[in-house]
């Protein structure tokens, strides 16, 4: 660690001051397939490919129980597979490091998961097949890379086990988009939720899931629901940002806050920011989605598509 290394990497007293993506609508739904597994007693491992400086591996770490692995995998500073992974490496996680991601990780839990440094080709050799009952694929945004990260998701998962796919459908990401769907259309993925980043399915049976999410108001508190069908499949989506829910406590958590607490890399320019949304290779413009307020955004939920055209159109927004 340099002195000049961002506090926030090297003792975070919070979940929210780790760098990353994972907004807090995921994290309640996280909770909400993690903590039914523990409810039910659905043992498995855990596994993630992806996983930057620990954002979402550390919460996810929370629900780990005694006799389960969670394996975690991602290149870090290690050399991406092709050119074009290495270019996606160096336009968004270029300062990335593995040590980086560990510190954080050890503030919030006495020990590291089985990280495997690489691409993510790799997790078949390291997980067992049926043995995951939790996976979540947030690692290259290339459609090859994601198709076979559904794959290895796939053969890793018992028959009860969830997936999260993340960038499912962002604008920069339509590789990830594809391999999706696909894995929905041609490889037996069941889709259970959607929220604005994830899409979480199953390969056995998405309804006891979707009961659960539908019959329980309480936990969706802040949260916007839709039920849609695709192609034959129910579909829920949820949006909004619901209250974190709780998460695990750093060591550091009482430590007095530091005047610099600036999230810049070497070159003085801004990473993730807690709570910032994911860096787009082509953001030149920020989306339409990204600059509507809460109303706008309720607005385009529940209206009919013809209307919130019409007043894109006449407010000056349409595209
Ligand atoms: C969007 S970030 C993960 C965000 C993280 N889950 C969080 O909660 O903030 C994507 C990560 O995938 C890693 N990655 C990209 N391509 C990869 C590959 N082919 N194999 C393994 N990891 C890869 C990157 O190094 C980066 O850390």
């Amino acid at each position: 660690m340099t002195a000049t290394a961002p506090r926030a990497a090297r003792r975070p007293r919070t979940l929210h001051e780790v760098k990353g993506w994972f907004p807090s609508l995921d994290q309640v739904l996280f909770d909400r397939f993690l903590s039914r597994q523990r409810r039910l007693g659905h043992r498995g491992d855990l596994l993630e490919m992806g996983a930057y400086l620990g954002k979402s591996a550390i919460f996810t770490a929370g629900y780990l129980r005694a006799g389960e692995r969670f394996t975690v995998c991602d290149l870090f500073d290690a050399p991406a597979p092709d050119e074009r992974n290495a270019a996606e490496a160096r336009k968004s996680y270029a300062t990335l490091t593995r040590v980086a991601f560990e510190q954080n990780y050890l503030a919030f839990h006495d020990s590291l998961p089985d990280v495997v440094q690489g691409p993510t080709s790799l997790v078949p050799r390291h997980v067992a097949p049926d043995s995951c009952r939790f996976v979540h694929v947030d690692a290259s945004h290339l459609y090859e890379h994601v198709a076979g990260d559904i794959d290895a998701a796939r053969t890793a998962m018992v028959p009860t086990g969830v997936v999260a796919l993340d960038d499912f459908r962002s604008e920069h990401t339509p590789g990830v988009a594809a391999a999706t769907w696909e894995a929905v259309f041609l490889r037996g993925l069941r889709p259970v939720c959607l929220s604005t980043q994830k899409l979480y399915g199953t390969w056995g049976d998405p309804e006891p899931l979707q009961e659960e999410l539908l019959a329980d108001e309480e936990w969706r508190a802040g949260t916007h629901l839709s039920v849609q069908e695709i192609a034959g499949h129910r579909v829920l989506r949820f949006s909004g940002r619901p209250p974190n829910p709780a998460a695990p406590r750093s060591r550091y958590a009482d430590e007095p806050r530091e005047a610099d607490e600036g999230g810049r890399d070497g070159a003085g320019r801004t990473e993730a920011q807690p709570g910032a949304r994911r860096p787009t290779p082509d953001r030149s413009a920020p989306s339409a989605r990204r600059r509507r307020g809460p109303v706008r955004r309720l607005a385009a939920d529940v209206l009919p598509p013809v209307v919130t055209r019409a007043i894109r159109r006449r407010s000056g927004g349409g595209r």
